[in-house]
């Protein structure tokens, strides 16, 4: 099985660059189904989920063409197929995206049930209650979501709850809808708004992103064009925790970051000293951390996918933390793998109790999820001893060449591949 080894302890220093944006990716490229004509998409990580969706492009007739460095050219005009099977769909959550784009591109869309991390239930009826509000008919037939449409048309949607994917599928089914749509109650995650710019800049004519309200009126064609992805902000922070939870001294690049300032507060509560620069943040941890509270919320409040990585955080601060999960209802399967290194953590519902400044032992452990593999690489750096974290695909899914990145700080890290 393949397997990443540290030997820790160690203090990371020095300076990574962050990549492109994986939640805004997995989006992006389904989105480009809705485009007549080559998308060149810029700054694309290398990580699983692009590879994934890739495949399920091309399987549907896409042409997908890896250009020079992070560049992707996708070009959808001669896509005729309309489904996305099980066994693609069951390997990422995203694969929900191609719901409204293909429903938004043919008037039809056929995909599995997604897959992805197991975070407690994921609904889908707010995707679903905005494809009927422009006038679909969806159905969940044999582990499939059907939707079809004579036509769709323009109309409020209110969204129930503040959700990522509701809000972008909405926005990916009314982008050739007959008239104005106007999305209430939207997320406001950075990503929402590097897609709805993406698509913007292929011709779509979509308002107040980054709002509480997102407006969008209908065009008859999307036409292909260029665009970059911004950087991803959870990767961003998740160097940013490893550097506080060694006692590090890093320059993370490459990022925004105004969107980084929900995690550079918490980290500055905590005692690590931050300096924000045009592009890249430097995160100085060298002093003791102190205990902190956190509640994760959607954006601008403190992002759930750095709810792991923040704990290892605070199992270097004095005293007892807490953290309340306000988005998912089940994610703190981690910290039993965390437990197992000799951290002191009880878990009871939504809420976490954490106490600081036990020296971690480093030991066996899986990563549970994606999110949750990062805290267990982060865990692994803060150890004594050897950490071996298997179940890495999860890791893979949303990192790009994160044992390099590591490495690079002085981490003693290795991939074993078998
Ligand atoms: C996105 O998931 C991200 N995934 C998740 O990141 C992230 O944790 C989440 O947003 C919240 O920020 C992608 O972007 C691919 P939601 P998504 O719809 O869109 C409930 C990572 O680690 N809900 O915003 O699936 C839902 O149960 C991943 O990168 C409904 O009840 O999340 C949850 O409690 C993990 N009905 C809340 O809303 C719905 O129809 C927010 O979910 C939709 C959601």
């Amino acid at each position: 099985m393949d397997r990443i080894i540290i030997n820790g302890p160690c203090r990371l220093e020095g300076e990574v660059d962050i990549s492109g944006a994986k939640n805004a990716i997995v989006a992006i490229l389904p989105a480009a189904m809705l485009v007549d004509g080559v998308c060149r998409i810029e700054n694309v990580p290398q990580i699983s989920d692009v590879e994934n969706i890739c495949n399920i492009l091309i399987a549907m007739g896409a042409k997908v063409n890896r250009a020079e460095g992070k560049t992707l050219e996708v070009d959808c005009s001669a896509v005729r197929c309309t489904e996305v099977p099980y066994e693609y769909a069951r390997k990422f959550r995203a694969s929900y995206y191609f719901l409204g784009a293909l429903l938004g591109r043919f008037g039809n869309a056929k995909v599995a049930l997604p897959g992805g991390c197991h975070l407690g239930a994921r609904p889908i009826d707010q995707h679903i209650k905005a494809f009927e509000q422009l006038g679909a008919q969806v159905d969940i037939l044999h582990g499939n979501v059907h939707c079809t449409a004579e036509k769709l048309e323009g109309d409020d949607i209110y969204l129930d709850m503040v959700s990522v994917g509701a809000t972008i599928n909405a926005m990916l089914a009314a982008v050739k809808a007959d008239g104005l749509t106007v999305i209430e109650n939207v997320a406001k995650e950075p990503h929402i708004v590097d897609v709805a710019n993406f698509l913007n800049s292929m011709g779509a004519n979509i308002r107040g992103a980054g709002t509480d309200v997102i407006k969008v009126q209908g065009v008859d064609r999307l036409l292909g064009g260029s665009y970059a992805v911004i950087p991803d902000q959870i990767e961003a922070g998740t160097f940013m925790a490893a550097a506080a939870a060694t006692g590090g001294r890093v320059l993370v690049k490459n990022v925004i970051p105004k969107h980084m300032e929900c995690i550079s507060a918490k980290l500055e509560e905590m005692g690590v000293l931050i300096e924000e620069f045009d592009d890249s943040i430097l995160v100085d941890a060298t002093a003791p951390l102190k205990k902190a509270n956190i509640k994760t919320m959607p954006y601008p409040g403190f992002p759930t996918d750095m709810q792991p990585q923040m704990a290892t955080v605070m199992l270097r601060a004095e005293g007892t933390s807490k953290i309340n999960e306000g988005v998912w209802d089940s994610r703190f399967k981690y910290t039993e793998e965390l437990i197992r290194m000799g951290a002191e953590i009880a878990v009871a519902g939504k809420v976490a109790t954490i106490e600081g400044g036990r020296q971690l032992l480093g030991a066996p452990v899986r990563a549970c999820d994606l999110r949750a593999g990062a805290a267990m690489v982060i865990a692994g750096l803060m150890a004594q001893g050897t950490t071996t974290i298997e179940d890495i695909d999860h890791i893979r899914r949303g990192y790009e060449r994160i044992v390099e990145k590591f490495a690079s700080l002085g981490a003693d890290i290795r991939l074993v591949l078998d």
